[in-house]
């Protein structure tokens, strides 16, 4: 089938692209290259790239001739950029995928939003979110997430479009940003730079290996139903002061790195997520939390090349208006 992988160029986007490719479907990524969208990540990968934002209904109707189906991948993701600045969020996150409602409407192309476990908001209390849980968003990121999904049952109700939302939880592995807890500590360490933890670092997450991530999402474009949302959840609740120190051991840095900072505004407390849902249909994560995590470190040890670039301009910047003060 020819597929539109949307944020093509991105980290999740960019294995799902390589998941689709090698499985024998032709794809064509549509993405708008900003600061975390990344050429290279498709590099020797055989498919079609169109430059475009999916905010741009003609970028969008040209990319999508053809294809059967659409997979929005394409976002603005950093909760704390959020908070330093949410314009763009809103228009990639609402507007965009209204966008691309609108041209799986005129074509009766498959849709798949794919969304985040962030939508649900602090899970403080207890419990996992489950699907039919409501949206109660606590960052402008997640308020734009949760935004952008909510159209999508509004169009499969309004025109009977085949569209679903899949809601994974916090994602590591391979070529992810290094704006992120994982890949942000990682380089550090790995460049012996502080890691900066926020408040006191017992937040929770779930982790979900992108591998596991896009087989769900997959799993999702071919069995999933109209207007229906699958929780794509990795089953490992860790704490980041955890995860930091498991990434102190495997990058054998001094623990004297690991620097407690000024917390998040808003910071949710913990994300947990039942994915009961889609593994009752089959699908399970398959990469041991341990394993996957050291594969990683191992992978931004051996890939220097690849985040070393991204280390400079736009993103110095960008640290430093996010750590420097807390650092200082
Ligand atoms: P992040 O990777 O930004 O994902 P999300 O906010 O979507 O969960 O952050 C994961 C957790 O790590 C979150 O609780 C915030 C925390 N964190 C830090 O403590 N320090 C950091 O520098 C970053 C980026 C995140």
């Amino acid at each position: 089938m020819r597929v539109l992988v949307t944020g093509g160029c991105g980290f999740i986007g960019s294995h799902f692209v390589k998941r689709l490719v090698s499985g024998g479907d032709e794809v064509v990524v549509l993405d708008k290259l900003t600061y975390s969208g990344r050429k290279e990540n498709l590099d020797s990968v055989d498919c079609n790239l169109a430059v475009g934002d999916i905010a741009d209904p003609e970028a969008v109707a040209q990319a999508a001739v053809g294809c059967k189906a659409i997979v929005n991948f394409a976002a603005e993701t950093h909760v704390d950029r959020s908070i330093l600045g949410a314009t763009d969020f809103g228009r990639t996150e609402f507007f965009g995928t209204q966008v691309l409602l609108e041209e799986v409407r005129r074509t009766g192309a498959r849709f798949v939003q794919v969304s985040t476990d962030e939508v649900y908001g602090d899970l403080e209390r207890g419990g996992s979110a489950k699907e039919t849980d409501p949206a109660n968003p606590s960052s402008p990121y997640s308020v734009a997430k949760a935004a952008g999904d909510l159209h999508v049952p509004a169009y499969v109700r309004t025109f009977g479009v085949n569209a679903s939302i899949t809601r994974g939880s916090n994602t590591y592995g391979p070529r992810q940003y290094p704006e992120k807890l994982v890949p942000l500590f990682v380089t550090n360490a790995l460049d012996g730079q502080p890691l900066p933890v926020y408040g006191d670092g017992r937040q929770v997450r779930d982790w979900l290996h992108v591998d596991d991530h896009c087989a769900g999402v997959e799993f999702v474009l071919r069995e999933g139903r109209p207007g229906e949302i699958y929780n794509i959840a990795g089953g490992n609740e860790r704490e980041n002061i955890e995860i930091t120190h498991r990434i102190v051991e495997l990058t054998g840095v001094s623990p004297s790195l690991v620097r407690y900072v000024t917390d998040r505004p808003g910071h949710d407390r913990r994300y947990s997520l039942d994915s009961s849902k889609l593994r009752s249909l089959g699908w399970e994560p398959t990469r041991d939390f341990e394993e996957g995590l050291a594969d990683t470190v191992d992978w931004y040890r051996s890939n220097r090349s690849w985040w070393e670039p991204i280390k400079s301009g736009e993103y110095l910047d960008y640290y430093r208006r996010q750590y420097a003060e807390r650092l200082a």
